[in-house]
């Protein structure tokens, strides 16, 4: 509870759960905690993991069916499951997607063919389920036909100095940078399950399709034919070329992928050339737009890319776009309404009257975390959807210290947005938000709703300039570690459990570190920290269908030493809290997102920037060659994790 006085996070002698209690001072945290005493009495053995290779049928106690083998930090170059498993890579930067489109070749590799080919550094992953493909055998599952789906991945960004040989950042070749143009974006591939390898993709199916940083692109809601959306490129601001920096994304109750666009001020240079008095040059400034040369330099050979040329292309950039991923003609959407940051994730529930609800961060330390409600309910039909997503309120996240939080409507006319205009609202996001008294987050990544309890997860990936508690961002029990190197994970109860609700309580889940280090001041739902093991960094999120969270991490090189990995912890019953490592990427890479198949029994994975922190001509650092290990560069891979017995699910 805020008392307007400064009070030390820590006092000489107290538990994190005392300072919790102390600080947040709520009967809903006292309870968790106590809810947690009985672990202490369980046995140890109890909680021990099974011993020797996948004894995987016998639950853990606590565990909530979570029965796989613990694996510890890694920090080789391979992806590691536990005993019982296996990985496979199912798509590698560089895959034909269609007949006739040679084979990868780094030394060859052109636009054209980079435009028909997987994409750089894999991120948000969704899959789409397909009408099995029979086959008239027994499948390795015992059935007599092969699982297929599209497997939608994001294309984050491109690491030229380990794509091309010689890279020069200062003077990048125009062929290099065309080719990390058609390297941006994402894919849409058939997938099928393959005997030999897990799974593979279907080569030449109609489906298949690349996005770029080229593909035309529709822009929707309020920023539609605005102004300041307008260039010398569309005169009418309704159609955008490309989207950039996809990172998170979502599935809409529909069948569409969001996909979120984050730093995309990364491609452009020269704000400084406006002049101040411009107030679009404060506005690029706010979003981090470099005020001379980029550090990619597409600029030198693209206009659009320089802000002195084209000062209005950035407002067209930074918002959740919207894709039919079964049908390949149709164009994508930009759903300004929805807003405009770095953006995070787009993870779609419905209220109880059936408005479609889209929760969303920020990723970027002091920023927001969103939500938006449509005006319209969602429709059994699926095309009356179609544009639902143009239309409704955008919510920025208040969290009081005494666990309560309200949804601050960012609506133009009203209140600190008085003199503001929608489109304002869904161009200056961030603006918006701050003036409205929105909390300021340790960067707000991936939100997911539990499908058990229809509470909403956030991850807050860290934040090492949070240096005091009443700091440049105030004292703030949501944001409860300074500085916060190891990041945690908030638990949203919306009132009356409805998505639409303007008012909410919230909990913290985890406080993410070691808990083999006092220091950390780790928490882990109060569950007894002994067995959990250490996680750093949590950056994407999922949920199996019996409610348990699975957490990918972006930052573990730094702060442990070790390669990201991926987490599992149950939410409900004993064992929460009770979180354990599941997977270890490569080194140099993060493990950018997963997604369990809906039948549970494949965990698809994406592994982003193997390598990154060397280059191709200079190996020093943490250098790979995965997935290939031969003379060519690493590959951004997508990994498929399954088990090999049965019950073969993966998620409980
Ligand atoms: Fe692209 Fe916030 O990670
Ligand atoms: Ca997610
Ligand atoms: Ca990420």
């Amino acid at each position: 509870m805020s008392t307007g006085v400064h009070e030390p996070l820590l006092r000489l002698g107290e538990t994190f759960e005392e300072v919790m209690a102390r600080r947040v001072g709520r009967r809903s945290f006292i309870k968790g905690a106590a809810a947690a005493a009985p672990l202490l009495v369980v046995a140890p053995t109890a909680l021990a993991e099974p011993s020797g290779a996948d004894t995987a049928t016998r639950p853990l106690g606590g565990s909530n069916g979570l029965t796989f083998k613990t694996i510890p930090l890694q920090s080789g170059e391979q992806v590691v499951v536990p005993p019982g498993y296996r990985a496979a890579v199912v798509a590698r930067w560089g895959d034909p997607l269609h007949d006739g489109v040679p084979t990868f070749d780094p030394l060859g590799q052109t636009p054209i063919q980079q435009a028909q080919q997987v994409g750089y550094n894999c991120d948000f992953l969704m899959f789409f389920p397909l009408p099995p493909e029979h086959r008239g055998r027994r499948g390795r599952f015992g059935v007599g036909w092969r699982r297929r789906g599209l497997l939608t991945v994001n294309h984050e960004y491109t690491n030229p100095e380990l794509m091309f040989e010689g890279y020069n950042p200062e003077s990048p070749l125009e062929e290099q940078v065309n080719i990390e143009l058609m390297a941006h974006g994402l894919s849409v591939l058939e997938v099928i399950e393959s005997r030999e390898t897990g799974w593979e993709v279907r080569r030449g199916s109609p489906f298949n399709r690349r996005i770029t940083a080229a593909t035309p692109i529709l822009l929707g809601g309020p920023v539609a034919g605005d102004a300041m959306v307008k260039t010398s490129g569309d005169p009418n601001g309704r159609l955008a070329f490309g989207t950039l920096n996809n990172c998170g994304g979502g599935i809409t109750p529909w069948q569409t992928l969001l996909t979120a666009e984050e730093n995309f001020n990364q491609y452009f240079a020269n704000n400084n050339a406006l002049p101040e008095s411009d107030p679009r040059r404060a506005f690029h400034e706010r979003y981090g737009i470099p005020g001379d040369a980029s550090a990619r330099r597409w600029e030198l050979f693209h206009d659009r890319f320089d802000v002195s040329k084209e000062p209005n292309e950035p407002f067209r950039f930074g918002y959740i776009v919207e894709i039919d991923p079964f049908d390949p003609h149709s164009f994508p959407t930009k759903r300004t309404a929805l807003g405009r940051m770095k953006h995070e994730a787009a993870t779609v529930a419905l209220s109880r009257s059936r408005r479609a609800v889209v929760y969303s961060g920020d990723d970027e330390r002091f920023e927001h975390i969103y939500k938006f409600v449509s005006a319209k309910p969602v429709s059994h039909v699926r095309g009356h959807n179609r544009d639902l997503l143009d239309e409704g309120i955008l919510y920025a996240a208040k969290f009081n210290d005494d666990g309560t939080g309200a949804w601050i409507p960012l609506i133009a006319g009203q209140g600190a947005l008085a003199d503001w205009t929608q489109a304002e609202v869904c161009i200056n996001t961030r603006e918006a938000a701050l003036v409205s008294g929105a909390t300021r987050m340790d960067r707000p990544e991936d939100g997911e709703t539990n499908p058990r309890s229809g509470k909403v997860y956030f991850a807050l990936t860290n934040n090492t300039a949070r240096t005091t508690p009443s700091g440049d961002a105030g004292e703030d029990a949501a944001n409860p570690r300074q500085p916060n190197p190891h990041g945690h994970i908030l638990e949203i109860t919306e009132q009356d459990d409805d998505h639409a609700a303007t008012s909410f309580t919230w909990e913290v889940f985890i406080l993410c570190g070691d808990p083999d280090e006092p220091a950390d001041g780790t928490y882990f739902a109060g569950f007894d920290q002994s067995n959990v093991s250490a996680i750093s960094s949590p950056d994407n999120i999922t949920f199996d269908r019996r409610g348990n969270l699975w957490i990918a991490t972006d930052g573990q090189a730094s702060t442990f030493g070790a390669n990201d990995g991926i987490y599992a912890v149950p939410t409900d019953g004993r064992g929460r809290g009770f979180l354990r490592q599941f997977l270890s990427g490569v080194m140099g890479a993060e493990v950018a997102s997963l997604v369990l198949a809906p039948d549970q029994r494949t965990l698809f994975v994406s592994i982003q920037h193997p390598g990154e922190g060397s280059t191709l001509s200079d190996p020093t650092g943490p250098s790979t060659r995965w997935p290939d290990f031969g003379a060519g560069p690493p590959r951004p891979s997508v990994v498929a994790v399954w088990r090999e017995r049965p019950p073969f699910h993966i998620g409980a």
